[in-house]
């Protein structure tokens, strides 16, 4: 049934409310008079009804969504994917109200926003009749009636005072299927979306997003092949063992080395095992177990490998000493500590 939209313009706003009045009482639904005015008039001074807002309702829903998102975010994970340190749970209380507080109030305002759109049935795809005079403190009343009472409210109108009248011919189920298409699309486009992050989140999708932890130098060349050492490479961190055969020495006990030794031994070695070796420095009273005597007989029974573990990550409390001395230079240190054999 095709529907009539009649504006009529008036000055005043007390004839306003009166055909209103009288639009009411011909049974015309109070959602069918527009009014359309420059000037904010409070709904009861043209004698309409204050509408019922439900903006305050649905932004309470979502605030309430928004805090069970977060209760989800927060403990929902760590109930589903369990991390648990020294024995315990981890559920850090004030970074989880942060993000409760975060996500109830992005819920509320999503809530407010979409809440009063909603209400105020946005977006508006029908054409409705409007009048540039409006703009300039005219008052226009806008009723949408059936074809059949149209000549009588556009009567009534003229009668109480509107000095500008139009009409127009509108169906008013196009209108609604637009609206509904365009919900309807934006729900489809959010479920869709969503549906994307979990398909990638979950790997049902798999794409490559580009990762510059794979480009960089220090990494790349952990992602290729690995190539294994050059035939005549010779090893440094430690003694070869090979089946049968006695420990390889890496560093040869030559002069030149022990030489060496002995110079590296004198800084790094004599604050806490003295000059001579011997366990006794200006320090070793603050050592429980003291620093060995380096010349005692189960010292220089230890092999030169568990030695050069000794230093390279330390034991009880001797520190290790792998920041002050290279591999080779370890080695050094050792053949010079075999000097030192009573
Ligand atoms: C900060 C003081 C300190 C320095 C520097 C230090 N040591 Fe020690 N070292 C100790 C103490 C203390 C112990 C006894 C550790 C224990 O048994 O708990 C020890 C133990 C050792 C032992 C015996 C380990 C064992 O298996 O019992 C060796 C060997 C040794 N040191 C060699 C060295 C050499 C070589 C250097 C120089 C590169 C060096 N230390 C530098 C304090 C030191």
């Amino acid at each position: 049934m095709a529907e009539v939209q009649i504006l009529g313009l008036f000055h005043e706003a007390t004839p306003t409310a009166d055909t209103i009045g009288i639009l009411r009482q011909l049974g015309v639904p109070d959602e069918k008079i527009t009014v359309m005015s420059g000037i904010p008039y409070r709904p009861e001074m043209l004698g309409r009804p204050r509408p019922r807002r439900r903006v305050a309702l649905i932004s309470l829903i979502g605030a309430g969504l928004g805090l069970l998102t977060g209760l989800f975010l927060t403990f929902g994970i760590f109930l589903l994917y369990p991390l648990e340190q020294g024995g315990q749970p981890i559920t850090p209380i004030p970074p989880t109200l942060i993000i409760l507080f975060e996500t109830i109030m992005l819920g509320t305002m999503w809530a407010a926003f979409f809440g009063l759109l909603g209400e105020n049935r946005f977006p508006v795809f029908k054409s409705q009749l409007y009048d540039p005079r409006i703009t300039e403190g005219h008052i226009g009343v806008l009723a949408e009636v059936e074809a059949a009472l149209a000549d009588q409210v556009e009567s009534i109108l003229k009668d109480n005072g509107a000095h500008h009248l139009r009409r127009e011919t509108s169906s008013p189920r196009r209108t609604d299927v637009r609206l509904t298409a365009f919900w309807a699309t934006v729900a489809g486009a959010v479920v869709l979306l969503g549906a994307v992050t979990l398909l990638i989140a979950y790997d049902v999708l798999k794409i490559r997003f580009p990762t510059n932890m794979a480009e960089q130098d220090s990494t790349a060349y952990l992602q290729g092949p690995r190539r294994s050492a050059p035939a005549e490479a010779i090893p440094i961190q430690g003694p070869v063992l090979i089946d049968g055969q006695p420990a390889s020495e890496p560093v040869p006990a030559s002069a030149e080395s022990v030489q060496r030794g002995k110079e590296l031994f004198s800084i790094t070695c004599a604050v806490c095992h003295g000059p001579a070796g011997d366990g006794n420095s200006p320090l070793s009273g603050f050592f429980t177990p003291r620093p060995v005597d380096l010349t005692s007989t189960p010292i220089q029974d230890l092999t030169d490998s568990e030695i050069y573990l000794v230093i390279t990550q330390g034991r009880g409390g001797m520190p290790n000493m792998a920041e002050n001395l290279g591999p080779a230079e370890r080695w050094d240190v050792i053949n010079y500590v075999r000097t030192l054999a009573k």
